[in-house]
This record gives C-alpha cells, structure tokens and sequence, in this order.
C-alpha cells in the first residue's frame, strides 16, 4: 500500500508546493510593483470585477480537489477492505503488549511472523483500554477497541524486518509498547507455523529465560534491579516469603511463580494492582520452566 499512500501524498505536497511559489511570487511582485510613491494622493483607484478570473481561480481549485477526493477514496477503500483470500491472524492488544494468533493455534508475543507476498488480515481487539496498531513502513494504523473488532490488513512484498508501534496513549508504558513484523519467504513461514515458537534449542534454561523476559516483554512491568515498577522486581523473590494484598504470606516458589504467570490475580503482593494480564496459551511449560529458572539466577 505504501507506494499508492505516497503517491497521493507526495501528489498534493507537490501541487501545494507550485501554488504556494506562484501565490508567494506574485504576492511580492505586486507589493514592489504597486507600492506607494511620491504623489500618489495616497487613494486606490477602485478595481473592476474580472469574471475571467473569477473563473479560473475557481474551476481550477475544484478540479485538483476532484481530483484528490477520487484518487483518496480508491486508496482508502482498498486499504480498508482486505482480499477474500487473505491469511488471517487475531491481534490482541493489551498494557502494554501486542499478542498474536495463528490459525492452527500457534502463539506470539510482541513479534508478527507474516508471509512474505501474501495478504494478512489482522483482526484485532483489546481487553482493557484503546491502542492502535502502527507500522509506519506499511502506511498503516488501525485502532484496536475493547470489546469490538477492528480489521486492517497488508501484503509484504519482501522477506524483512519492520517496527510496529502502539499510537494511541494507553497508559505509563505507552511508548514501550513496541513489537516488530517479521516476514518470511512463504516456505520459512510454513516452518517457522509448524515448529512453533518455543525456542530455546541448546540454551541453558536460565539463558532462555532470560530471552522471553524481554521478548515476552515482563520487563515492561518486572525490573530485575531490586526496585519496584508496576510488578515487583524479580531480583531476589525466590525462595521468600511476600505478604498478599489479602494479608496471607506465601513463599515465591515454582508453583507460586507459575501460577503468578497463568493467573496472577489470584496472589497480588501486598501494594500492587492487580493489571498483569494472563500468559495463559502465551507461555509454553517450556517457556514457563526457563523463566522460573532465570529469576533463580537473580540473587
Ligand atoms: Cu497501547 Cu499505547
């Protein structure tokens, strides 16, 4: 889409820019041409209705806006109605990250695996507040609601690597709601759809864990500096005991940590909100073991 966005962009910069020369131009030759001089008795003679001119500035003017809202309308209108045989792909917005799913159930987090040349129509929701889904490098951006649908879509011609940001505040971690849309060769995508995504092959557990804390993006709410952000730091935590908003203590164990990532508004720590969303169907036990096992490490 790209291409046709900025053909008609780059269309009406251009002729704003000749129009502004021509009226800028004349506009200064008439001031020095007609200033006032010596004698002049200092009265204008009264000037006389041109309907010529009249004509041509407003035919003109119609016909270039004629022009844009025709050649707008093709555009947004393809941008706005994706192709039958699009592959399509549920986007779930949320503070403050982007998860993605595959028709055969594959799963992604902040990270748009797409076929390369081929149309994908994302059909996007949000489970708490507004954000807009924004990929400069496809000229697109689409709003994401709670409890409604939005639909976009886009075709990447080539295999490459693009930013998708989140355009509308959404709340303190707003502009770390960032992901990126990675495209395939058709072939590399069917594998990388068959394999999954859970990673890790030949890498310690603690050093795997330490990779999905950043690409599963916890490290939006979770520091591991032993100083508190919106979720508690995971420096330390393991094996202590932590008192609940509910006035319980628990000691922060496999189990405890686990069921604080699939669901972590049974157990709030003492001083916390309750806003970290599930990892249910996000997370594989793979993925929940090398995290365990990374915040180990954090002594
Ligand atoms: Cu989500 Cu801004």
């Amino acid at each position: 889409m790209a291409p046709e966005v900025d053909a008609l962009f780059n269309f009406i910069l251009y002729t704003s820019i000749v129009f502004f020369v021509i009226v800028v131009a004349l506009m200064t030759y008439f001031v020095v041409k007609y200033r006032r001089r010596e004698g002049d008795g200092g009265v204008t003679p009264g000037l006389a209705h041109n309907t010529a001119l009249e004509i041509t500035w407003t035919v003109i003017p119609t016909i270039l806006v004629i022009i844009v809202f025709f050649w707008g309308f093709r555009v947004f209108l393809k941008m706005h109605v994706p192709p039958k045989d699009a592959y399509e792909i549920k986007v779930t917005a949320q503070r403050w990250f982007w998860s993605f799913a595959y028709p055969n159930g594959a799963m992604a987090v902040n990270e748009l695996t797409v076929p390369s040349g081929r149309p994908v129509r994302l059909l996007m929701s949000s489970t708490d507040v507004i954000h807009s889904f924004y990929v400069p490098d496809f000229r697109i951006k689409m709003d994401v609601l709670p409890n409604r649908y939005t639909v976009t879509w886009f075709e990447a011609p080539n295999p490459g690597i693009h930013n998708l940001l989140c355009a509308e505040y959404c709340g303190t971690k707003h502009s770390q709601m960032l992901g990126t849309v990675k495209v395939l060769e058709q072939k590399e995508f069917a594998t990388w759809l068959e394999k999954g995504e859970s990673g890790g092959e030949g890498m310690p557990p603690e050093k795997f864990g330490e990779q999905l804390y950043t690409s599963k993006a916890c490290n939006t709410c979770h520091r591991t500096d032993g100083t508190a952000a919106t979720g508690p730091s995971f420096k330390g935590i393991f094996g202590e005991q932590v008192r609940l908003a509910d006035g319980q203590t628990v000691t922060v164990d496999e189990n405890y940590i686990r069921e604080s990532i699939l669901t972590p508004s049974v157990k709030i720590v003492a001083g916390y909100q309750p806003v970290m969303p599930t990892y249910q169907g996000l997370l594989t036990n793979k993925q929940i073991d090398a995290i365990i096992a990374y915040i180990k490490t954090l002594k």
